[in-house]
């Protein structure tokens, strides 16, 4: 099972705050089980667990089976939670840098505006068998809705039978792609109209293009659920204990909270937390602000910083207890390179005492820090990380005094570009 290890911030949290705080935190626990807080018309991510998904998942295992039959590629449009959550959980269940035997090609488009990038992908995509999954709830983004025109364009172009090709998710009833579909008869999948984006990983959002890419859909959902169900018949939880830790580091003027993955395997899903906590928790001027740091790479380059610059950061290392590789440092013949004491070690125990060194260097330059660890980079593992987090920041959210599930703030920069590009 997940856990969480705060001994590291026992210098800056003392075990009597965590005491005081518990009512309240239990307060904010309960207010989401009990759907009394605000934004409670937002928690379809928690029932879609507690209702039977067998038919679903068995319909979007039938659809990922004729993409990976008929597809080269997949190309998944959309942005933010209609992206981050599938993208995470590819990239961490499929290998680094080939691609599992009858999987297609997984590329996204839509979570930028680059005309180059884009301009390349149509190239790229040339003489290929393609299918597309836009996925949008309102159907208005014009990230996507830009990508997805271009897509169209080309996909009725270049396929007789494109309408087949294209799957459309989106909301129950509203939207462009809703009115689209009609037209053109595309298949559809729901986004449940009480289902965030940024939470919308266990429904077809995440789900279509993770099974296509040839991940155990049932297992990654069975983990969410086996998460969930211990997490709500236990006020003492993994979930409650770092939001608290967050709460309190947060009380104390620390502004800044850094997930740091040492697994390149796992940065997808460190980005997709970072949108999460971003969204759910930076409202009315309160809320730390997330980023990631793929560790030991980022050691090279804001390493400094965590050792010694200003003293607001907190860190939480997110750690895999098995991992599966077996790559030892290899002897070698003629002149010492001066890694003889590491001969014979695996790579893996030398990440390991890569984090050990870095979590208590860290430490010893004040900066809090907490270690997550899961049991492995399986389906399982994943789906119990996704609903930990979710249910985490729920609760950050109801402690800081938020609505965790509205992003008012997303909208402003959407009416100046509007403003600039002449919509009307
Ligand atoms: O979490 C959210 O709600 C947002 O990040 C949205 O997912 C993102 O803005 C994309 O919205 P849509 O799916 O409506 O295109």
């Amino acid at each position: 099972m997940l856990e969480l290890n705060r001994n590291n911030l026992s210098p800056f949290v003392a075990a009597e705050e965590y005491e005081v705080l518990h009512p309240r935190l239990v307060a904010a626990h309960q207010s989401l089980l009990q759907k009394s807080g605000a934004g409670n018309n937002y928690l379809g991510w928690r029932d879609l667990l507690g209702s039977s998904a067998s038919a679903l998942l068995e319909e979007l295992e039938s659809t990922a089976a004729e993409i990976r039959e008929r597809a080269d590629v997949l190309v998944c449009i959309g942005i933010g939670g209609s992206y981050l959550g599938a993208q995470a959980v590819i990239a961490a269940l499929t290998p680094h840098l080939t691609r599992p035997e009858g999987s297609p090609e997984i590329l996204f488009a839509g979570h930028h505006l680059s005309g180059s990038y884009h301009q390349e992908l149509l190239r790229y995509l040339e003489g290929k068998s393609v299918y597309v999954n836009v996925i949008s709830k309102s159907g208005t983004t014009l990230e996507p809705a830009i990508a997805f025109r271009l897509l169209r364009n080309w996909m009725h172009d270049t396929f007789e039978d494109a309408d087949r090709r294209i799957i459309v998710t989106t909301d129950p009833d509203r939207g462009k792609l809703n009115e689209l579909r009609d037209v053109h008869g595309y298949r559809r999948y729901v986004i449940p109209a009480d289902v965030g984006g940024r939470f919308s990983v266990l429904t077809p959002v995440g789900l279509l293009p993770i099974a296509a890419a040839g991940v155990d859909i049932r297992a990654l959902f069975r983990g969410a659920v086996e998460m969930c169900d211990l997490l709500v018949t236990n006020e003492d939880n993994v979930a409650l204990e770092y939001a608290a830790a967050r709460y309190l580091l947060h009380e104390k003027g620390y502004s800044v909270d850094a997930l740091a993955v040492l697994e390149p395997r796992l940065y997808g899903i460190a980005r997709w937390w970072q949108q999460l906590f971003g969204e759910s928790e930076g409202k009315n001027h309160r809320g730390l602000f997330p980023v990631m740091v793929q560790y030991t790479t980022d050691l090279h380059s804001i390493g400094q910083y965590m050792q010694d610059g200003q003293r607001r950061v907190i860190e939480t290392f997110l750690m895999e207890r098995q991992v599966s590789d077996t790559l030892v440092v290899p002897e070698v013949d003629g002149p010492p390179d001066g890694l003889e004491y590491l001969t014979g070690q695996r790579l893996s125990a030398v990440n390991q005492k890569a984090y050990e060194g870095t979590a208590r260097a860290h430490l010893n330059g004040g900066v809090p820090n907490m270690t997550i660890t899961i049991d492995s980079l399986e389906a399982v593992s994943i789906g119990r990380l996704i609903y930990f987090f979710e249910h985490a920041v729920a609760v950050g959210g109801y402690l800081l005094g938020v609505n965790p599930f509205d992003q008012p703030g997303v909208e402003d920069y959407k009416a100046e570009m509007y403003k600039l590009l002449g919509r009307s």
